[in-house]
């Protein structure tokens, strides 16, 4: 039975930049179906495909964000980074994980994507999103 914090797209989330908005509704839509499936599971075994899935589309969220920042000259660039960086390497072990077979704790990787994922959008990402705002609206 999971017990996992689930996180709901909405309002507090939006940027208001679709570049970004429709990867992490799409995030969020990953994690209710991991939560969803991992509700009938028997082991911690559950669907690794969709975890794989999840781990590409942050990875390659990750990239395209960053590729922004550097357009833009966004000074907070290495701070947005390096918080991208600490769930790279969570993503790497989870994939090692993966490899090897030996199962993922399903309810505690929604519960920490899911705590990330909230703080990071509301934090870091819209912080850029008001950057690109001010760029796109000032001197253009
Ligand atoms: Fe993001
Ligand atoms: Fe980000």
């Amino acid at each position: 039975m999971g017990s996992a914090m689930l996180v709901e797209w909405g309002e507090k989330l939006k940027t208001g930049w679709s570049f970004m908005d429709d990867d992490h509704r799409r995030f969020v839509e990953l994690l209710n179906d991991l939560h969803d499936n991992s509700l009938g599971a028997s082991s911690n075994f559950a669907a690794p495909s969709m975890v794989g899935e999840l781990i590409a589309v942050m990875r390659a969220h990750f990239d395209s964000e960053e590729t922004v920042m550097q357009q833009i000259r966004y000074p907070k660039l290495p701070d947005h980074r390096a918080q991208h960086d600490l769930m790279r390497r969570k993503l790497d072990a989870l994939t090692a994980d993966l490899d090897a077979c030996t199962g993922i704790a399903v309810d505690e990787l929604i519960d920490l994507l899911s705590t990330w994922l909230a703080q990071h959008i509301a934090g870091c990402d819209r912080d850029l999103a008001r950057r690109i705002s001010r760029r796109f609206s000032i001197g253009r």
